[in-house]
């Protein structure tokens, strides 16, 4: 009765699994997806987990670990809670590093614990597939824990890209250290019972080190994409550890996160025009034209307060560009309150959304949601770029990279190839932002120096609160 209570519940969390990921492709969907699939199903996944021992076995066979069971879940349970709570958005990406560090490392405790039991018992149970399901989510795991970890220090800026001179043979080095730990994972598992706890260590310490070695070398304004790899890992670190435990629910959770992982992986290498290959050695970030920043040569035309106001006024379109210093500035209500006021004095207003505008995937999308922007005015890049090339004004609001004409003109820029948006396609250019200081390839931008553009020196929010009162003030 039990096992068949437990293998609906599999069942049941395993359907949600699925219809709460397709939920969460859409934002009208996605917070109840995040209920289906991350609450309802992951709880039923986990009863299930712990109530499966006493269902297959018998409850008499089980150890009674249910306190230190309930105990871990309280912990960690009440962490994800504040963690949730507390979390700003910009902060998100650094989030899911130390969450997917943290499956991976999780991963690698189960490894080592079977490597643990199977070295120690006088008969040891699984045989090879034992040994070989440990070895992977050893690789696995442990590559996405140190490697998420590093990921997570760039991110919050705890260490810069270039706190370490990488040579340009780091990818032969990568290589080989990869090559070294297959070949430690082969010898581990055809050493079967011959093995020892020794060599499952050396092996772990391999992998732990790979991870770092692996993320070192990527620039930061690739770190989204590792970091959607990492997830890729940590969902298959722990459909590895499914299979050390025979739990269908752990290999079908593991293999939706891996799978989604690497989808949005290649997502964002296509939003940016470039292979996994190009950002995994490709080195991105600094340089190229950031030259050209400081030569003096060329003057930057600013726009006042007033002329901005009336600009926004007389036009019949407007296109609000966002990027990572409105989610800095937290102008997203401010702006839509410019929306409402131009969209009653007869002005349409559309939102232009580049896939890698922010510090993660979605990032303007949810800002706006936050601030009521109704969904059809949000225009991703193809459609915004038509709707740019008859708009009156662009509004560039804390965007940098995301409208950078080097990328498609400038084949010495480390941003070259990446589709962005054409902003200078619309009659006016209006960028707001507090200074000359580059975006997050730490590039210099040729836009503002464009004869269509007029900066707005300030912090978003501030500006668009003063625009706010001039329009008004009309
Ligand atoms: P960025 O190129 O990073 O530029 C943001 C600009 O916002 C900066 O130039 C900054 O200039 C300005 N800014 C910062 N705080 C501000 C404030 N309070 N008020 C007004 N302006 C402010 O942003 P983007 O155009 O959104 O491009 C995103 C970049 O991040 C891309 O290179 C992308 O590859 C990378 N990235 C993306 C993601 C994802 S998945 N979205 C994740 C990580 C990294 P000032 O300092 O002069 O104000």
């Amino acid at each position: 009765m039990l096992l068949s209570i437990v293998n609906l519940a599999f069942l049941i969390g395993a359907v949600l699994f699925v219809r709460g990921l397709s939920m969460l492709s859409s934002p009208e969907t996605a917070r109840k997806g995040n209920i289906y699939a991350g609450a309802i199903g992951m709880g039923l996944a986990i009863l299930g987990s712990i109530f499966a021992p006493a269902a297959k076995l018998g409850a008499a066979e089980v150890h009674n670990n249910y306190i230190w069971i309930l105990a871990g879940m309280l912990v960690g349970g009440s962490i994800g809670y504040y963690a949730s709570y507390k979390v700003k958005m910009t902060a998100m990406p650094q989030m899911v590093a130390i969450f997917n560090g943290l499956g991976g490392a999780t991963a690698v405790l189960l490894a080592m614990v079977e490597f643990n039991n199977f070295y120690s018992a006088d008969v040891p149970e699984g045989g090879m597939g034992a040994l070989l399901s440990s070895a992977l989510a050893l690789i696995i795991g442990g590559v996405a824990f140190t490697g998420s970890m590093i990921a997570f220090l760039k991110l919050e800026e705890v260490i810069k890209d270039n706190f370490l001179v990488i040579p340009k043979f780091h990818t032969y080095l990568n290589l080989l250290l990869l090559a070294v730990m297959l070949g430690l994972a082969v010898w581990v598992v055809a050493m079967g019972d011959k093995g020892e706890m020794w060599m499952a260590i050396v092996f772990m310490v391999v992998a732990l080190y790979y991870g770092i070695s692996f993320v070192v070398p990527i620039g930061g304004a690739d770190m989204p994409v590792v970091i959607a790899l990492l997830n890729t890992f940590s969902g298959l670190s722990a459909a590895s550890a499914g299979l050390i435990y025979d739990s269908k629910i752990m290999v079908v959770g593991g293999l939706l996160v891996g799978a989604s992982g690497m989808i949005l992986t290649l997502l964002m290498c296509r939003a940016m025009n470039r292979s996994l290959l190009n950002v995994l050695i490709g080195g991105f970030g600094g340089g190229g034209a950031a030259g050209k920043a400081g030569t003096g040569e060329q003057v930057v035309k600013e726009v006042s307060m007033n002329d901005a106001a009336i600009q926004l006024n007389y036009s019949k379109s407007v296109v609000f560009v966002p990027g990572y210093g409105l989610a800095v500035a937290q102008a997203q209500k401010v702006c839509k309150e410019i929306e409402d006021i131009l969209e009653a004095n007869g002005v349409e207003v559309r939102y232009a959304i580049h896939p890698v505008a922010g510090r993660m995937p979605g990032h303007m999308n949810v800002l706006l949601a936050e601030a009521d922007v109704p969904y059809p005015k949000l225009l991703d890049l193809d459609d915004a770029n038509s709707f740019l090339a008859n708009a009156d004004i662009a509004v560039i609001v804390g965007a940098n990279d995301v409208v950078n004409p080097a990328a498609l003109d400038d084949p010495s820029s480390p941003i070259y190839g990446m589709p962005i948006l054409r902003v200078w396609d619309a009659k006016h250019v209006i960028v707001l932002k507090r200074s000359m200081n580059p975006g997050y390839a730490g590039i210099q931008n040729p836009l503002f120096f464009h004869d269509r553009t007029r900066m707005l020196f300030g912090d978003a929010k501030d500006t668009l609160t003063k625009l706010v009162s001039e329009l008004k003030s009309l």
